[in-house]
């Protein structure tokens, strides 16, 4: 079950402590967010409201507990704000649920206000959030800064945009083709995986084609281990060992996509042209389209090398829209095929957030297939 006290509460310990060790590797569970339809229709039939679950809860009521821990990053993440700013503490212990603190109290009637707005005005989709007025800072600018800016005219690309199929095409060969990238049975990887704090420890991966993998990282205390079979997936570490949800689920997909590249052509998933976008100083080309669990997906591909840069996914709230984003860089070629030696994963919470770095990658090495097998779901 979701568990906020004791979630929270490590949250706290990595912002405030700076904890020595990943918690990347260490993902939360956020439950409920089933994967499929079925497993979603289910989930929401036995899931607890806000108001269900938490002690003290005003102006969420009726939204299910699961998007408690996302919206509560996306308002710290669109105000500038921390936990603390915002929730009293008693012997360096949060009390959530507690009202002596006056932002908490002001960001209740913001939460009320922000979904009114969208409730009369935008049919309830979340159009206004915290950070169409925030942006990022505790008061929101209402002068417009002097001297004026004036945009750049950007170039808009003409002719007719390019076909999905096309971008796929293109991304296919750009990461070796079909038959290049099918050769592969087997990958056995080395290297790190760095936490937004810098500090780095020793990962292991091992993946068999088409979409299995285990990833291990050496903690100092123990390790932190996944497995994931392409559709289901283990999470065992220091504090959990259970199955992979819903947003695990997602992550573990952003990837494999990087170790089964040929698995963005998900029948499931209808891409669409999304336009173009600068990731730094590369162009990209946009497809986007909505996932089985209905969230959305954007893919972002180098206009010119035809590779992946970069996959979001985003989860919507009624106060606002939760990023979760990978981006794949320093491409280089093993036995034939474009493989990126950097993985970099960003969520609101940046505690989460790590950066993977391949330092050795072998092709069709033995993989013993016992190690993908997940234990019974207890
Ligand atoms: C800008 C202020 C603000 C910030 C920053 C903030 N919160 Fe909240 N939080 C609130 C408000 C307001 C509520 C009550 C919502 C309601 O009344 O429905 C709340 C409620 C909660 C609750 C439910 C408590 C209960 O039992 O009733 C938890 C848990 C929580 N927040 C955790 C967090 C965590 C963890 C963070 C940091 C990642 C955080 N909050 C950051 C304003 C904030
Ligand atoms: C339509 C614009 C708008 C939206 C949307 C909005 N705010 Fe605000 N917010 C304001 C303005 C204006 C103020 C007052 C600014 C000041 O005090 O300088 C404010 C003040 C606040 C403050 C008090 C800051 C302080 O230190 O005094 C908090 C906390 C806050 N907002 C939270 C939120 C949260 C959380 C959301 C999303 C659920 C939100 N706001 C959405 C405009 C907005």
């Amino acid at each position: 079950m979701f568990q906020a006290k004791v979630k929270c509460g490590v949250t706290a310990l990595a912002l405030l402590l700076a904890v020595a060790f990943s918690l990347a590797e260490l993902m939360p569970p956020q439950r409920a967010i089933a994967s499929s339809d079925e497993q979603e229709a289910s989930a929401q039939a036995t899931e607890q409201t806000m108001e269900q679950h938490y002690k003290n809860i005003q102006a969420l009521k009726g939204l299910p507990a699961s998007q408690m821990r996302p919206m509560m990053n996306y308002i710290s993440a669109a105000l500038g704000m921390s936990c603390a700013d915002c929730h009293v503490r008693t012997n360096g212990q949060f009390e959530f649920d507690k009202d002596d603190n006056n932002h908490k109290k002001i960001a209740r009637r913001m939460i009320q206000m922000t979904m009114d707005l969208n409730k009369q005005f935008f049919n309830g989709r979340p159009q206004v959030s915290c950070y169409t007025c925030h942006q990022g800072h505790e008061h929101p600018a209402s002068v417009p800064p002097l001297p004026r800016v004036t945009p750049k005219e950007e170039a808009r690309p003409s002719g007719a945009p390019p076909k999905p199929e096309e971008i796929l095409a293109k991304y296919t060969q750009a990461v070796g083709g079909k038959e290049a990238v099918e050769k592969i049975k087997t990958r056995v990887i080395k290297g790190q995986s760095v936490a937004a704090n810098g500090q780095g420890f020793p990962l292991e991966i091992n993946f068999a084609a088409p979409g299995q993998y285990t990833l291990n990282v050496a903690l100092p205390q123990s390790a932190s281990t996944q497995k994931f079979n392409g559709s289901a997936g283990w999470i065992k570490n220091a504090r959990e060992d259970r199955a992979m949800d819903g947003v695990d689920l997602m992550r573990a997909r952003s990837l494999a996509l990087s170790l089964a590249p040929l698995q963005i052509n998900d029948p499931k998933v209808r891409l669409g042209f999304g336009g173009y976008e600068k990731i730094g100083d590369r162009e990209a080309v946009a497809l986007r389209g909505a996932l089985p669990d209905k969230r959305r997906v954007r893919y972002l591909f180098d206009k010119e090398t035809g590779l992946l840069l970069r996959r979001v996914v985003t989860t919507e709230t009624p106060i606002g829209i939760d990023p979760e984003q990978t981006d794949y860089e320093d491409y280089r070629e093993v036995d034939g095929v474009k493989v990126p030696h950097t993985i970099r994963t960003s969520y609101l919470d940046n505690a989460y957030s790590s950066t993977r770095k391949f330092t050795e990658i072998k092709h069709n090495a033995h993989v013993d297939e016992a190690q993908f097998k997940l234990p019974e779901a207890k």
